[in-house]
């Protein structure tokens, strides 16, 4: 009989794998997208869509398949795929965003994750994004925030047949801005979720407050993608023992977006 070492194992049940990320461009009405962001009036779309590139290389390279949708321009939003689906084992809810002006994205995400999932869509009176979901291999966390409701998430753990845990905050966007899943049964936060009670028992990195964009990393296997430039929260995550790809990502960040909103992993 074949014996694995105990951490080759332990990797397998605290890590959840994929094999595709599912993506769309930044499209022409790019700069018109929803943002709080002091800096929005200056995106570059020229560099949003560099950016965009450099991003799905770096997917490749680690050896997903990426499935890249058409650009969409008549959403400006639409280069955030994540918020269209959230994806579980075999299955996905096909969502139905809380913000209006972004309905009719997930249209296209549906179209290209049935080919290879169970889809269904979140009806009315649910609203849920997929910047709210935080996986892990056997519970997601979920935000009830100004985009996600009670409904959009029982909705989504009655079809995805998996426990939900909920962290509700009218005052958050979105859960991934301040909590993401590293693997290796390790979080990394930013301070106002730290110590929640759903996070109790797990590792938590906790970035520094002038990082707090840091909190929403990738996670692929043992790399982590994280964004350029703030290096202490990087330095925090090699020290926790994965490897960090650093990624620019400063024009889907004047737009409230991040690294996880780029994509769908499947
Ligand atoms: N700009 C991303 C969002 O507001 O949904």
């Amino acid at each position: 009989m074949t014996s694995y070492p105990a951490a080759a194992i332990r990797r397998l049940v605290t890590t959840v794998k994929f094999m595709k990320a599912l993506v769309r461009p930044p499209g022409r009405s790019y700069v018109e997208c929803l943002s709080c962001h002091p800096l929005r009036n200056s995106i570059d779309l020229k560099r949003a869509q560099m950016q965009h590139e450099v991003y799905r290389s770096v997917l490749a390279n680690l050896g997903l398949e990426v499935l890249s949708l058409p650009q969409d321009d008549s959403h400006p939003d639409a280069c955030f795929v994540e918020d269209c689906a959230v994806v579980h084992g075999r299955k996905a809810l096909i969502t139905r965003m809380g913000a209006p002006s972004r309905r009719g994205e997930e249209s296209a995400v549906e179209s290209a994750l049935g080919e290879y999932l169970v889809t269904k869509r979140a009806e009315a009176p649910a609203t849920i994004e997929g910047g709210d979901v935080v996986h892990l291999p056997d519970r997601l966390i979920c935000g009830e925030s100004q985009r996600t409701n009670a409904e959009g998430i029982r909705q989504m753990g009655e079809w995805l047949g998996v426990k939900v845990d909920t962290i509700s905050d009218e005052g958050m966007m979105h859960l991934k801005s301040h909590v993401t899943y590293l693997g290796e049964d390790t979080f990394i936060s930013t301070e106002r979720y730290a110590r929640h009670p759903v996070l109790e028992g797990m590792g938590v990195i906790v970035v520094p407050r002038r990082e707090e964009y840091a909190a929403d990393t990738l996670a692929i296997g043992d790399s982590v993608l994280m964004p350029a430039g703030l290096t202490e929260s990087q330095r925090l995550v090699k020290r926790a023992g994965f490897d960090v790809i650093s990624v620019e990502v400063s024009e889907f960040e004047k737009c409230d977006g991040a690294l996880t909103c780029l994509s769908i992993l499947l």
